[in-house]
C-alpha cells in the first residue's frame, strides 16, 4: 500500500477541487476500489448511481461502454475514462447491423441488449439487461420469442430461467469468462470438498451448472458475505477475491481466476492523470443517446 499511498491522496484531493466522483466498477484493483472509489457495484449498480450524481464530473473506473452508460444518463457532465483503450469482448463482437441482422431473422421480437454494448448498439435495442436483471427483463416482454444480444452465454443461462421464452441470441462471449470449464470445476470440487463453487451468469451453461450460486458481480459479493462459506471459488475475475477478502478473513478464496485484460487498463496513475488534465472525455452523439437512455431507463425502470 505504501507505494500506492501518493496516487491516494493526490487523486482523492483533486477529485475535491474538480467536483469529481468516482464510480468504480467491482473488477477494479483493491487500490482503486478501497482507495479511491467513492461508489463500487456491478454494471446496474453504476448505471443507477450514475442517474443521481451531484458532482459536475464522473471518472468511471470501468470499460467503456460503462463510461458511455454514464454519460447517456447524465449527457450535462463531463464523464472521463481514464484509458479509453478498456474496451470489452462483448461490445466489440455486434454493430447496429447486427441489430438489424438480427431484427430481419425474428420479425417482431423484441431486442433485449446486455449493457456491454455500445450506445449505437443500445440505441437500436428496444431494452437494455444486465447479468442482475436479465431473466427479469425478459420474462417482461410481451413477445413470445426474445432476441437476446450480444452474449450467447449469458442468453443460454436466462433460457434455463425463463423456459416458457424463446430465446435467440447473438454468437458474443466475454474472453474472461467463455475460458472456464465445467470439467475444472468438477476437478477443483473433488480436490478440496466443501469449497462453495459461485459463477458469473457470462460463464457458459455447463460451468454455472456445477457452480452453487451465479449471479452478477455484486451478487456473488452479497451471496459470500451472507454465507460465510469456509473456501469459495469466485469464477469471475480476479479482483473480485482481492476485494472482499481483507473483510472475510474466514473464508478461504481458492482455485483459478481469470483477469480482464480491458479492466485492467485502469491504474491509479491513469486516473490521476484524467482527473489533473481533463482529459478522456466520452462523448455520444446526442441523437444517438437519446435512443440509448431510452433501452436504458426502460431496463432502470423494470429493475427498481
Ligand atoms: P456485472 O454487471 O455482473 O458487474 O458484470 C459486468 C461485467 O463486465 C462482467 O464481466
Ligand atoms: Fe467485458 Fe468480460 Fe471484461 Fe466484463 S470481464 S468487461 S464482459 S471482457
Amino acid at each position: 500500500w505504501a507505494v500506492f499511498a501518493p496516487y491516494v491522496a493526490a487523486i482523492n484531493r483533486l477529485k475535491a477541487e474538480r467536483n469529481a466522483v468516482i464510480l468504480a466498477h467491482n473488477y477494479m484493483t483493491p487500490e482503486i476500489y478501497h482507495g479511491v472509489a467513492d461508489v463500487v457495484g456491478d454494471s446496474l449498480q453504476l448505471a443507477i448511481e450514475a442517474t443521481e450524481v451531484n458532482a459536475e464530473v464522473i471518472v468511471q473506473c470501468g470499460v467503456h461502454f460503462m463510461a458511455e452508460t454514464a454519460k447517456i444518463l447524465n449527457p450535462g457532465k463531463t464523464v472521463l475514462i481514464p484509458d479509453s483503450e478498456a474496451g470489452c469482448s462483448l461490445a466489440e463482437s455486434i454493430t447496429a447491423e447486427g441489430i438489424a441482422e438480427m431484427r430481419a431473422k425474428y420479425p417482431g421480437a423484441p431486442v433485449v441488449s446486455y449493457v456491454n454494448t455500445t450506445a449505437e448498439v443500445k440505441a437500436a435495442s428496444d431494452i437494455c439487461c444486465t447479468s442482475s436483471n436479465a431473466a427479469q427483463i425478459v420474462a417482461a416482454q410481451e413477445s413470445d420469442t426474445v432476441i437476446m444480444t450480444p452474449d450467447r452465454y449469458l442468453a443460454r443461462n436466462v433460457a434455463r430461467q425463463v423456459p416458457e421464452k424463446r430465446i435467440v441470441w447473438w454468437e458474443g462471449a466475454c474472453v474472461v469468462h467463455e475460458r472456464f470449464t465445467a470439467q475444472e470445476l468438477r476437478e477443483f470440487r473433488e480436490w478440496n470438498p466443501g469449497t462453495r463453487i459461485i459463477a458469473h451468469p457470462e460463464c457458459p451453461p455447463e460451468v454455472v451448472a456445477e457452480a452453487d450460486f451465479s449471479g452478477s458481480t455484486s451478487g456473488i459479493i452479497a451471496y459470500v458475505q451472507h454465507e460465510r462459506p469456509e473456501k469459495a471459488m469466485l469464477v469471475t475475475e480476479c479482483s473480485m477475491a482481492s476485494n472482499i477478502s481483507d473483510e472475510l478473513p474466514e473464508v478461504e478464496f481458492i482455485g483459478p481466476c481469470n483477469m480482464c485484460p480491458y479492466m485492467k487498463k485502469i491504474t491509479l496513475e491513469k486516473i490521476l492523470w484524467s482527473l489533473h488534465s481533463m482529459q478522456g472525455a466520452v462523448e455520444v452523439d446526442p441523437g444517438i443517446a437519446d435512443r440509448a437512455r431510452l433501452a436504458v431507463q426502460r431496463m432502470i425502470d423494470l429493475s427498481r
